[in-house]
This record gives C-alpha cells, structure tokens and sequence, in this order.
C-alpha cells in the first residue's frame, strides 16, 4: 500500500467513498508530460476523471488539448477553460445541435468531433451550417478495434474530401485509437503500432496530395502511450485518460507503466463476517465498476490471501483463512480494477491531502448533461 493512502482519522469517512489523492494526481501528470516530451504533444481524454478540478490540474500543467467521450465532458472542459476540446464520439441526432450549442456557448475554445461515416458528416454540416457555425472534424480511423471508425483506404479518403468540401465543418486530422492493443508487453504493443501506422501514414500522404491538410494524428489510450509518445512523425497527440488516476488493472498488467501511480482508492468497511472464512465489505457494484472478471475486478490492499467469491449492489464477498482478523467496522483500502467507470458510480470523491481528508470533488461531468 502507497504510504499516502493512509488516513490518520476515518472516523468521520463514511464508506463507501472513492478518495482522490492530488499530490499523486499531480505527480501522474508530470510523469506524462515529461513522456511525451511536453504538454503541448498531448491531449489527455477527460473520461477518467469528469471533474472540473483534475481539468484545471491539466491545464496547470500547459496541456491546453482536451478529448472527451461526452458533450457533459466536453462542456466541463470548456468551462474549465480548456482552449481545445475534441469530442471523440461520433455525433449523431440531437447531439449535434448540442455541439454546435457549445460552439456558440464558448467562443474562447475551439471544438472537434469524430465522423466516420457520410451520411452522420452531411447531416452534422447541415446542423452547423444552418446555425452559422463551424465545427471541427476528426477522421476517425479503424485500425483494428472495430468499434467505430473508417477502414484505412479509399472511402476514408473519401469522407475526409467530403467534410472538406461541406460547409460548417473544419477537417482537423485523424484520430487513431488502438483500444485492442492490450498485450502485456511492451514490445508487442509496440509491434502491434507499427503494424497499423505505415498505412495511416500514407493516408494521409495521400489525402495531403489532394490539397487537404492532416494536422493531428490523435493517438492511443495508455496502453500505447510509451509507444506514441516515441514516434518522431510530425502532428502526433497522444490521449491517455487512465493515468491521471491510474488503477489495478492497468498496474498489474503493464510493467512499463510503472512511472504511474494509482490516485484514487476505496475505502470500505468489513460489514459482515458471515462464516469462519468469509468477509463482506461494503463495495458492492454501486460503488466499485464491475466491467472486469471478478477476480480482477477490486485490489484490497493490505488484506490478507483471498478470493472474491460474490458481489452484489452493495455488497463485495471474500474467501480468506484469515477472516477471524476482521470485525464489522474494520477498514479497508481498495483499488479499483477499472477507475473510469468507478468515477462516474460516485457524485463526489473525497480529496486527502498529508493522511488527511480536506475537500471534496464534484463528479461534474458524471451527469449526461450539465447546461447545454
Ligand atoms: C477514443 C479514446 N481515446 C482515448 C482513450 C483513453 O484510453 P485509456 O483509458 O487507455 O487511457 C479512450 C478510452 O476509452 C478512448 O475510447
């Protein structure tokens, strides 16, 4: 267990509550900036953390380049003061008028969004044409996760021609996500890149050829953070969300994410001892994400050899031989297998500060939409 995760006083910490540690918030930041060889190649996603004062931690740093998944998001980064913002969904039904909202809402920032298909690129220009404003565009291209995204090839050259050419719109680059690239070592991930780059690369020579600018690629999550942030190609940003707080999964997983520190842990109470070798905490799946296996899904730390047999809404089960060291009120420090998604389970997260609790941070952006 991190020596700044302890707090001297939990009697008045209520559980279940995510923590949020800014000195290791701070030193996550650092760490990227000094990786990416400077704020200005980065453009961190703000998924991981939805609030204000994390965005404001970012720009302190000089990152001015923003990408988000949400319009919520998107409008909390521009409330923040966040001068670039991409929104890195593809925009389709009232959404769009939501964008262009937030265009006329916030002239101090400039805003992108995904497209990847023409007909969702037609109806976004008309939107933004109709209202006099103008929105930029990314080329979201499909290099081997298959969730959304343009195969790279000639219909990619295609619709970027065609936003182009479309009135309201402001083709901004290509964004290049290799979600899939997942494997534990860091060679394979590297390979994994390579495999896909060459063929961007010419993409965008080739669109280039036809007049039409490529000035960002916007690249990867962490996984392939390492890996983008040693590319010598021209217009590179790269946009992990998950080291601004860090989590289990990720840490067991890659060893070269080391420089990274966890920032945010649970603390739960032991509610139940229910048999010899059981222990029940309060973290169920309302207060931690349970998109990883169970097995991967909570790191308790400090605890002693066990193994998750049950969660529940509110209730999180242990297997241990040691159970009879645990009495209903013990605490517990935990680390989530997934932070993104446990963020967004809590409305606010408690910040500790020298072993003590001194504020709270609204999840802001936790609500699908704030004003716009
Ligand atoms: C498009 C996009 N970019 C960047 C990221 C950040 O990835 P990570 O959570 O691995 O840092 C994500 C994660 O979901 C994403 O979907």
């Amino acid at each position: 267990m991190h020596p700044a995760y302890a707090l001297s006083d939990v009697s008045d910490v209520f559980s279940p509550v995510l923590v949020v540690y800014p000195e290791l918030v701070r030193r996550n930041v650092a760490r990227v900036v000094e990786l990416a060889g400077g704020p200005g190649r980065l453009r961190p996603h703000a998924k991981t953390h939805k609030t204000r004062e994390i965005a404001r931690l970012l720009l302190d740093a000089g990152v001015t380049k923003h990408k988000c998944a949400t319009i919520a998001e998107a409008e909390l980064l521009a409330s923040a003061g966040a001068p670039d913002v991409l929104i890195a969904y593809p925009v389709v039904g009232p959404n769009r008028g939501r964008v262009v909202e937030l265009v006329r809402r916030f002239p101090g920032t400039r805003f992108s969004v995904l497209i990847d298909h023409p007909t969702a690129t037609k109806a976004l220009s008309e939107t933004a044409a109709a209202a006099g404003a103008e929105v930029g565009v990314v080329l979201d291209l499909d290099v081997g996760q298959h969730r959304t995204g343009i195969a790279v090839g000639p219909a990619a050259a295609e619709l970027y021609a065609l936003a182009a050419k479309l009135p309201g719109l402001r083709p901004e680059g290509f964004q290049v996500y290799d979600g899939h690239n997942h494997q534990a070592d860091r060679a394979d991930r590297e390979a994994g890149v390579r495999a896909f780059l060459a063929p961007v690369l010419a993409l965008r020579r080739e669109v280039e050829a036809r007049g039409l600018p490529v000035p960002r690629l916007v690249c990867g999550g962490t996984p392939s953070f390492p890996v983008f942030a040693g590319l010598d190609v021209e217009g590179v940003e790269c946009s992990p969300g998950t080291f601004v707080l860090h989590d289990a999964g990720y840490g067991g997983k890659f060893a070269d994410l080391a420089g990274f520190t966890p920032a945010a842990v649970l603390v739960t109470r032991v509610v139940s001892r229910p048999t010899a070798d059981r222990v029940t905490l309060d973290l169920g799946t309302k207060a931690v994400a349970s998109d990883p296996p169970l097995e991967r899904r909570v790191k308790l730390l400090d605890f002693p050899e066990h193994e998750p047999v049950g969660h529940n809404e509110e209730h999180y089960i242990v297997r241990t031989a040691e159970a009879g060291r645990f009495t209903p009120g013990d605490v517990v420090y935990a680390l989530p297998g997934h932070v993104c998604p446990t963020v967004a389970l809590h409305k606010e997260v408690l910040v500790a500060e020298g072993g003590r609790v001194v504020g709270r941070w609204a999840v802001a952006a936790r609500d699908r939409m704030l004003t716009v």
